[in-house]
């Protein structure tokens, strides 16, 4: 063998092994799809703090893979979260799609996921039918259905018979107008009206007055995380608490993100969730302790957990498929996935793709100063009932 032919046969054996290497250190990229301005700001501004937290707590290294997560500000508008996640499946080649504040945008990406065989992990957005849109998603927060359903049960039990019902008019709101009354009616309740405000920049005050007049012992209310403390401030200066109307609600009315703002009117407000920052295990302490001293006193809200508990599942896939990543085998790793979240127990349902989880009935008191949704009661291993209809 000649000299030169020696040199470019062994140019050639180098630069694929460098391409060899290149490619085992190609980060896993997740592309976090929030609303980071706009009216949605909370719920993105909670998510991305709780996935880097799960980062700095679980590394940035996982099965020999460097983590890269990509955070992109839908301002929770659902073309604009589709051609966002567009780019990040073309261009940025991300492994697993995540975020999505509200449901419009959770909907406007399944045939993303789809097409593009992208695991698609919805923190957030909670209408029943999103995991049906696509055979990719899988769910870490919520369903309406879930937390409706135990109010209906808890609210004719303790004097609430005759309710008005307040919802935001898109998909999580009409879900939780229709599981919440047909469960309320089906336990011998009486739903007198059901009101639906626009979710766009919402003036409760008209839909209040209303409700005032129709004089029910309850008001059932379900407005996005970041819209409650407006509903709180106007039942309140409108004296309906002290016309004898019980405000209830799933617990997005009393949002951990707001709830210590909203003042002495709020306590023994009584909702149904699946967290509270003040749920009682050694697991949610350290994680709200982390939480609130990695980010200026802020405290942990629903949607904190569901982007933790996301940043979980997406993890624990990265590993079982040993660093590899691909969109099919790390969808199988998620499915089935049973662990202790901040929140008590949590499962990704294998069939549904969803969360199967404790729904808490929780009221809100004043503790050490602070105000906070206390559990009180327990209902276990909730599936979503949309799914059985
Ligand atoms: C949705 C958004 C929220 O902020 C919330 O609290 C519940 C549901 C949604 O759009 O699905």
């Amino acid at each position: 063998m000649n000299k030169r032919l020696f040199l470019s046969t062994s140019a050639v054996a180098v630069s694929v092994l460098c391409a060899g290497a290149a490619l085992a250190a190609e980060p896993f990229k997740i592309g976090l799809i929030l609303p980071m301005t706009g009216q949605q700001a909370s719920t993105g501004r909670q998510i991305e703090a709780a996935a880097r937290l799960y980062m700095a707590q679980n590394g940035d290294t996982v099965a020999g893979r460097k983590v890269e997560l990509i955070v992109k500000d839908d301002t929770s508008v659902p073309d604009v979260t589709k051609r966002i996640a567009q780019e990040l499946v073309v261009n940025d080649k991300v492994n697993v799609l995540a975020g999505f504040g509200i449901t419009p945008s959770a909907l406007a990406t399944a045939p993303i996921a789809t097409q593009s065989k992208t695991p698609q992990v919805v923190m957030a957005a909670a209408t029943s039918s999103i995991t049906q849109a696509s055979p990719y998603i899988v769910r870490t927060s919520f369903t309406l259905p879930q937390a409706s359903v135990s109010m209906a049960d808890w609210a004719p039990k303790n004097g609430i018979k005759k309710v008005v019902t307040l919802v935001s008019d898109y998909g999580p709101g009409i879900d939780a107008e229709k599981f919440f009354k047909d469960r309320f009616m089906f336990n011998g309740g009486t739903v007198v009206e059901s009101l639906r405000v626009p979710l766009r920049n919402p003036d409760f005050a008209p839909f209040l007055q209303k409700v005032r007049d129709a004089k029910p012992d309850g008001l059932f209310v379900f407005v996005p995380s970041g819209a409650g403390a407006a509903v709180m401030k106007q039942f309140l200066e409108r004296g309906m608490d002290k016309a004898g109307i019980k405000l209830i609600g799933t617990g997005d009315i009393t949002d951990d993100d707001q709830l210590n703002d909203m003042g002495d009117g709020a306590i023994g407000v009584v909702t149904s969730h699946h967290y509270s920052a003040s749920h009682d295990s050694a697991a949610n302490k350290k994680f709200v302790e982390a939480f609130q001293k990695a980010n200026k006193g802020m405290r942990p809200n629903f949607m904190a957990v569901g982007g933790y508990d996301g940043m979980r599942v997406i993890y624990e896939a990265l590993k079982t498929t040993k660093g590899q990543g691909g969109g099919d085998a790390l969808l199988a790793a998620m499915k089935g996935q049973l662990f202790e979240s901040p929140r008590g127990p949590m499962f990704i349902d294998a069939q549904t793709r969803d969360v199967v989880q404790n729904i808490y009935l929780r009221k809100v008191e004043k503790v050490n100063g602070q105000l906070y949704n206390q559990e009180f009661d327990v209902i276990k291993d909730v599936k979503d009932p949309g799914k059985t209809r």
